[in-house]
């Protein structure tokens, strides 16, 4: 049995030893109770309540307008059901890089109201000093740097970052001073391969890649992308492992054919 299934619950100190051990951390989002559970179950081994909840679950565009009380209620839904995976929040735009205080107040409130295990902020050095303040409170921080979508305004397209040399240099050079504050891991969205590994290879702390290459120290997908409800979105690193936007369309409209012919209910279905 690995090190990792032996595991009863998945602190930051676990998926460090897997990192040593070689072995991949699988993450995913979720954004409900219902979700969690069942991605829980299968072992997964940390939930990312993403604030691509913006886009999935509330539809808008860009990850901007989800609001602090918004991502309260989403993580506190998964939180209720994971017993196993950590927990992992996205601190929304605009409630860490306005000051450091104000910083830290919005992630006590997500760990005091949500009951989860951690916190992810966006940025590197413009936002060390409330990563750094939010550690000194004893809250586990993640990393997140390469394509940031709370910054989509100020790079105008999703394409892949640091593909440019200087560029490159800024992420690897983020990437330190990130560990140095004492993060506990990394994400790294949308860069080549090779800078991802090179990343990973640097830093002692765990480094999850969407769209960074095989060589980091674990993958992350949203969850409603890899199951195929959501259709629209299609970059080369997202791999569908399901199509249940197609299932579902086939089960609603079996429902309504059924209620349109009073198939449904049955003799066997009714009191
Ligand atoms: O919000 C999110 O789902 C994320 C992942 C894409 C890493 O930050």
């Amino acid at each position: 049995m690995s090190f990792y299934q032996q595991v009863k619950r998945v602190t930051t100190h676990v998926l460090h030893e897997m990192k040593l051990r070689g072995e991949k951390i699988a993450m995913l989002t979720a954004y409900d109770y219902s979700f969690a559970r069942i991605i829980d179950q299968a072992k997964i081994d940390a939930i990312l309540v993403g604030d691509s909840a913006s886009n999935v679950m509330a539809g808008f565009e860009t990850t901007l307008p989800i609001t602090l009380d918004n991502m309260i209620y989403h993580a506190a839904s998964v939180v209720r059901a994971v017993k196993r995976a950590l927990v992992i929040v996205d601190m929304p735009f605009g409630t860490y890089q306005g000051n450091s205080k104000e910083a830290l107040s919005s992630a006590i409130r997500i760990m005091k109201e949500t009951g989860a295990h951690s916190v992810k902020m966006e940025g590197g050095r413009q936002i060390l000093e409330s990563v750094e303040r939010i550690l000194s409170a004893g809250i586990p921080v993640m990393g997140h740097l390469g394509l940031t979508p709370q910054s989509i305004h100020k790079f105008g397209t999703y394409v892949v970052r640091a593909k440019e040399k200087d560029e490159a240099e800024k992420l690897v050079e983020d990437a330190h001073l990130l560990e140095e504050a004492g993060c506990f891991g990394l994400v790294l969205e949308k860069i080549p391969a090779e800078l991802g590994g090179k990343v990973a290879g640097e830093l002692k702390i765990p480094v999850i890649g969407i769209g960074a290459g095989p060589d980091v120290d674990g993958q992350v997908l949203v969850l409603h992308d890899m199951l195929g409800i959501t259709q629209e979105f299609s970059p080369r690193f997202l791999r569908r492992y399901h199509n249940l936007n197609e299932e579902i369309d086939g089960a609603v409209k079996a429902y309504i054919q059924d209620v349109r012919t009073s198939d449904f209910p049955n003799e066997n279905e009714k009191y």
